[in-house]
């Protein structure tokens, strides 16, 4: 194969079709919402890595330290040919783990956003020749297809992506990454932990302001595929966290009773002044219930390890027999 392959597993008209769709329901439902995926055009995904490096985000900063600590033991126990990364983003990490991985064959990285793949996968291949790169512009939660590369896989969920999942999405999503696997191959996933609220709250609203211009970024990109009106700056950024449900919730405040017109959806949509629009949850986890949540689906966790301050887990599990 040639080193760097990127493949379009979504015709452009149905990336279309699932952002109308998702407006849509989203905005004619109550409360309003929006799925976190539509944060990332070109911008968003800049948006985000610069959120990495935020004194406040913690995550990127946690899980690189455990990486960097048992990316040996990962390539030992998994002994994978080929990694599969599911929302990869900019890979940055994940090259701990590529530079691990003795006997790599290709890296499968999955992304909504082409233009952080591009990027990447040029990289990721000027640093390692010989590595097959076969990039996927691909929503992971709607049915992935995988080359057909040589086994043991290891797929990689990092950054505490799953967190962004609603629980009932989690299960299925994960049931859909086990039937992708077979006995022996293996899954790494990333999963924030429960901790102090001021902690978690400032980790989703810095004092740069950063993450409130993510945020809004969701308003740049319906203005701009669907002709609509928003005005970004008529909407508060809110993170706040949810005890009960363990997840902090980034939302968009309408600062005053406003009309938003989509002209490709014929809608106008009626905002009441202090009326919250969710874009994200951001679900953090403790060990029991990951280990829970993946054996629900036939994966057996094996290996928790966590970063000095116990803040964030990286969790091996192997593909079990049983589904
Ligand atoms: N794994 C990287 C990036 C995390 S940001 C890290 O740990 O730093 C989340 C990434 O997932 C983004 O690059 C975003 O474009 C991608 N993403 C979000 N929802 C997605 C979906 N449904 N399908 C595929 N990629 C998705
Ligand atoms: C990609 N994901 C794990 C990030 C998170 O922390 O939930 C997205 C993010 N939202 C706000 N800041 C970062």
């Amino acid at each position: 194969m040639s080193p760097f392959l990127l493949t379009r597993t979504l015709p452009e008209d149905a990336t279309d079709a699932a952002l109308r769709a998702d407006v849509l329901h989203g905005l004619t439902h109550t409360p309003k919402t929006l799925p976190p995926k539509w944060f990332y055009d070109a911008h968003g995904s800049e948006l985000f890595d610069q959120i990495t490096e935020l004194p406040e985000y913690y995550p990127t900063r946690a899980e690189r330290e455990i990486l960097i600590a048992r990316a040996p033991e990962i390539a030992a126990t998994t002994g994978a040919r080929t990694l599969v990364e599911l929302g990869s983003g900019s890979s940055e990490k994940t090259r701990h783990l590529l530079d691990a991985l003795p006997g790599l064959h290709t890296y499968v990285p999955v992304d909504v956003s082409e233009s952080a793949l591009t990027q990447a996968g040029q990289a990721l291949i000027a640093e390692h020749p010989g590595l097959g790169v076969h990039a996927l512009i691909a929503d992971f939660t709607g049915g992935l297809a995988l080359p057909g590369t040589p086994g043991p896989r290891l797929v990689a969920f990092l950054g505490g992506t799953i967190g962004n999942l609603l629980p009932a999405e989690r299960e299925t999503f994960l049931a859909s990454v086990r039937a992708l696997l077979s006995p022996g191959d293996s899954l790494l996933l990333g999963t924030d932990l429960v901790k102090d609220e001021s902690v978690l709250v400032a980790a989703y609203d810095d004092a740069a302001g950063v993450t409130a211009e993510f945020n809004k970024n969701v308003l740049h990109v319906v203005n701009r595929e669907l002709g609509a009106d928003f005005d970004p700056d008529a909407f508060a950024h809110v993170a706040l966290w949810d005890d009960a449900h363990e997840w902090i919730e980034m939302r968009l405040r309408s600062l005053t009773d406003q009309t938003v017109k989509i002209p490709a959806l014929d809608l106008a949509v009626e905002f009441a002044d202090g009326e919250e629009l969710r874009t994200e949850i951001s679900a953090k986890f403790r060990e029991n219930g990951v280990r829970g949540e993946l054996a629900t689906v036939g994966f057996e966790l094996t290996h928790w390890w966590t970063d000095q301050e116990g803040r964030f887990a990286l969790s091996l599990s192997t593909a079990g027999t049983s589904r």
